[in-house]
């Protein structure tokens, strides 16, 4: 099963999946990793590991559909089964998911549906929720919305901080993204069959 890998940021999840691919205990190919701006950890990680990487600068395209469209363009070039959306902070255009429908996986630190975008994390904590989490699923054209794939609880205590709370979030985000992704790589491999 190939994967192509989206990130903006540190990329801590999409090196635990590099772990494990190296490991050998998830059977999958990460054919490349991208991001929508220059210069993340996540897509010097990926080079360090020496994975292709590519980079589609949101702000070097003048319309927001030149983006959609380069972005498209640059993913389906590596003829991936999945997409991994692993702290890829832009939504994808309708033609992205239509392109990848069923096949565009995102993970989120809270448990959707509850407190989807950017902060589900400090979101989680403002609402003042003593149970909070994490939620891997098929991502649609919304912000954090599609089908569950599966979901692991994070007890808030009393004490946390966003960045503590997060942390212990990302530990069991991380187990969650490889087992669903062993899962998926299973399946592939039967249909494949
Ligand atoms: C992860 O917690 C991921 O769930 C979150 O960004 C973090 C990326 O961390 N994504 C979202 O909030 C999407 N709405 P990482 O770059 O260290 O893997």
């Amino acid at each position: 099963m190939r994967i192509v890998v989206l990130v903006s940021g540190t990329g801590s999840n999409l090196q635990a999946v590099i772990d494990a691919v190296a490991k050998g205990s998830l059977p999958v190919e990460i054919a490349a990793v991208g991001a929508d701006r220059p210069g993340t950890y996540g897509v010097q990680r990926s080079a360090d590991a020496g994975l292709e990487t590519f980079e589609v600068n949101f702000k070097d395209f003048s319309t927001r559909t030149d983006w959609d469209a380069a972005l498209l363009r640059k993913v389906a070039s590596y003829a991936p089964d999945y997409v991994v959306s692993s702290g890829f902070m832009r939504i994808v255009a309708p033609g992205f998911i239509d392109a990848f429908e069923g096949r565009y996986v995102n993970t989120h630190p809270a448990l959707l549906p509850s407190f989807p975008g950017a902060h589900g994390v400090r979101d989680a904590m403002a609402y003042g929720v003593k149970v909070t989490g994490c939620t891997v699923h098929f991502a649609d054209a919304g912000v954090d919305t599609g089908p569950i794939i599966a979901q692991t609880p994070v007890e808030v205590f009393p004490e946390d901080t966003e960045d503590s709370l997060h942390g212990r979030i990302k530990v069991a985000e991380r187990e969650l993204l490889i087992k669903v992704l062993a899962d998926l790589a299973g399946r592939w491999d039967s249909v494949q069959a």
